[in-house]
């Protein structure tokens, strides 16, 4: 019997008319996979968005497929999507050997991000089966051939196919030796700040310009800090004084050390320059990606802020608590997958208006040409402009 596709859902991630929970690529992986008659517990599967592949395979009776999905919103869709269609037996994994030991398939939805798919063709040459064979597929309008140079660094032979439906499939195999160290995650520093990525953290270890324009409208850009750090954000004029305390500019002050939240961490930037600034102060970072929360942590640890800085893998915050944070610092992103789609700022606008208490201050920077103030005064309160470059512009909603 044919797979149900069309139930599956993209819940709790952003859904709409134009936007589907599965697509032709995973129908050509789930073809390959069961053409090629492999065992379930020696299946791998990467990058499975809302579980169409996983749930396909084990649907088709394959027992024991492993999964590994970077996104906390594809993690709760698959779990809802098999709940939805009663089925089990197949088990979630980080990117990690417990995913890939033993595996002699591994399914690959192509990543956006080169970074990403070389650390996921790592992975696959150094934990899978020495005759691993690794599928992955992509819709050819999104297809480069860096993305065959990058699977060839880690395997000897690499086979484009033929499109078909749009999409293709690229075959790699005869896996190299890997070097001791896996490449990722990579480290840099950036005026008293370092920060570490994983492949598929958002900017890499480069610190981005509009996280940059948000720090330094802030205080917060450790290169124009000096030494002492704290006490040059306390002194510098004209700026919020987000590393003194929160709620400074129109809420009540807390009586204790204010909760900041960072949402949508990435690789941690916003999160460990403000603990690094404010060292009573206790910060909240969270990310829907796994790849960001690894980085997050580790940028913590290198900048000696993990004790106080918790990350966490979650869903816009809808594991924070509601009404308490005094500050909340927001980069949004603003493409969804490969479609131009604002809905994912609105989400985290809804969420950061959910988190603050009432006075505290969400703090967002963004592309200018996206306009977002009139839709942060209505979700959040009365928003200003705290900066403006040709590019990126600033603002401070203190939530009503
Ligand atoms: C533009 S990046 C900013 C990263 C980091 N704050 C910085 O300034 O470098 C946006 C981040 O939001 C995360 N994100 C997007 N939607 C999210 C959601 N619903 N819940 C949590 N994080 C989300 C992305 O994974 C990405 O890391």
């Amino acid at each position: 019997m044919d797979f149900p596709y069309s139930r599956l859902r993209r819940w709790p991630d952003v859904e709409a008319d134009n936007l589907q929970a599965y697509d032709a690529t995973d129908l050509l992986l789930v073809d390959r996979a069961l053409s090629l008659g492999v065992d379930g517990r020696e299946i791998a599967v990467i990058g499975d968005e809302y579980g169409a592949i996983t749930l396909a395979l084990t649907d088709a009776g394959l027992d024991g497929v492993r999964v590994h999905q970077d996104l906390a919103t594809g993690r709760r869709a698959l779990a809802r999507n098999a709940a939805e269609l009663d089925l089990a037996g197949f088990s979630s994994h980080e990117l990690e050997s417990s995913l890939l030991a033993g595996a002699r398939l591994v399914l690959l939805q192509l990543p956006k991000a080169l970074a990403e798919l070389e650390e996921v063709a790592d992975a696959v040459a150094r934990w899978a089966a020495p005759d691993v064979v690794l599928v992955a597929g992509g819709r050819v309008k999104h297809m480069t051939i860096a993305q065959n140079e990058a699977l060839g660094r880690s395997f000897a032979e690499v086979r484009a196919e033929r499109a078909e439906r749009k999409s293709r499939l690229v075959v790699a195999s005869a896996p190299r030796p890997v070097p001791a160290e896996p490449p990722f995650p990579v480290t840099a520093r950036h005026d008293g700040l370092t920060l570490v990525a994983h492949g598929g953290a958002f900017a890499g270890a480069k610190l981005d310009i509009g996280t940059r324009v948000l720090l330094d409208a802030l205080g917060l850009d450790r290169s124009r800090l000096g030494a002492n750090a704290t006490e040059s954000a306390e002194n510098t004029p004209n700026r919020p004084d987000v590393t003194r305390s929160s709620g400074v500019m129109g809420g009540e002050r807390p009586s204790s050390a204010p909760t900041v939240v960072d949402l949508g961490c990435g690789t941690g930037a916003l999160a460990a320059s403000y603990a690094l600034a404010h060292p009573e102060s206790r910060v909240i970072a969270t990310d829907r990606s796994a790849a960001a929360v690894a980085s997050a942590r580790a940028t913590m640890v290198a900048n000696g802020v993990d004790d106080r800085v918790v990350v966490t893998h979650d869903d816009a915050g809808s594991e924070i608590d509601g009404a308490r944070a005094d500050v909340v610092l927001l980069n949004p992103p603003f493409h969804l997958g490969s479609s131009v789609h604002t809905g994912a700022a609105t989400r985290l606008f809804e969420a950061a208006a959910r988190i603050l208490r009432p006075g505290g201050e969400l703090f967002t920077v963004y592309n200018s040409s996206l306009g977002y103030r009139a839709e942060l005064t209505r979700l959040v309160g009365a928003t200003e402009q705290l900066e403006r470059t040709p590019k990126f512009t600033v603002t401070r909603s203190v939530r009503r």
